[in-house]
């Protein structure tokens, strides 16, 4: 375990998400993931579900660290990470049956988030499902004091950093031929929010 790297929230959140993740990728096989961190949450999520291809990503900085987890996992299901910085990447030509990010939009800029937002459409199949997990606004209100503080912290570090408001995610999920079909409040005030992108053919008012 020496000299990998540890982020103690991914640590406290994820047998929550992972109990969401069972219901919402029962049907999955391939994941992609945008900002795998440190590789904590590819290493948990893979060990229990053991039916699912689980790709990580991230910027190259994070690389290491990510690989530090998996030889130490020793896990068949989770591929070594792709270099990937949604700011600067084409469209992916890659088909996921999902995309999973955790606490990225907030440290993102907004033309990052939207960004990958385009990209995640890119990768998915039609029919495919994005879960993003982390803090949001809802109806322009934090839902929790401590989440008004934590906006206020980012931003102080970075101005382009922010919790981002649920309804922009709707937009920018919906350019790519995305709908949101289920939210779920998370312990510590997080949501994890799914979005699913259209089939062919169906209408978009169709669901
Ligand atoms: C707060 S960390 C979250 C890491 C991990 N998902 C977790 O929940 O522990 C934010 C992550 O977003 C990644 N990130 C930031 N900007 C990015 C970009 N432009 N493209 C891809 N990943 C980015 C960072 O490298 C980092 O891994």
């Amino acid at each position: 375990m020496r000299d990998m790297p540890c982020a103690p929230a991914a640590e406290h959140n994820s047998q929550p998400i992972l109990e969401v993740l069972r219901h919402e990728f029962r049907t999955v096989s391939s994941v992609l993931e945008v900002g795998s961190g440190t590789g904590q949450h590819a290493v948990a999520f893979a060990a229990e579900l053991v039916h699912l291809e689980w790709q990580t990503s991230d910027l190259d900085e994070n690389h290491a660290g990510i690989r530090l987890w998996l030889a130490h996992a020793g896990l068949a299901n989770v591929r070594p990470p792709l270099l990937l910085d949604v700011g600067t990447s084409g469209m992916l030509p890659l088909h996921y049956d999902a995309v999973f990010s955790a606490n990225t939009a907030h440290i993102m800029n907004l033309h990052e988030v939207e960004k990958m937002f385009g990209l995640v459409s890119s990768a998915l199949r039609s029919d495919g499902v994005f879960c993003l997990y982390g803090p949001l606004r809802e109806g322009g209100d934090f839902n929790a004091v401590s989440n008004a503080e934590f906006d206020e912290s980012l931003r102080r570090r970075d101005p382009a950093m922010g919790i981002r408001d649920i309804e922009q995610l709707d937009d920018f999920a919906s350019t790519g031929a995305m709908k949101r079909v289920r939210r779920y409040a998370m312990p510590a005030n997080n949501m994890l929010v799914v979005w699913r992108k259209y089939r062919s053919g169906e209408r978009r008012d169709d669901t």
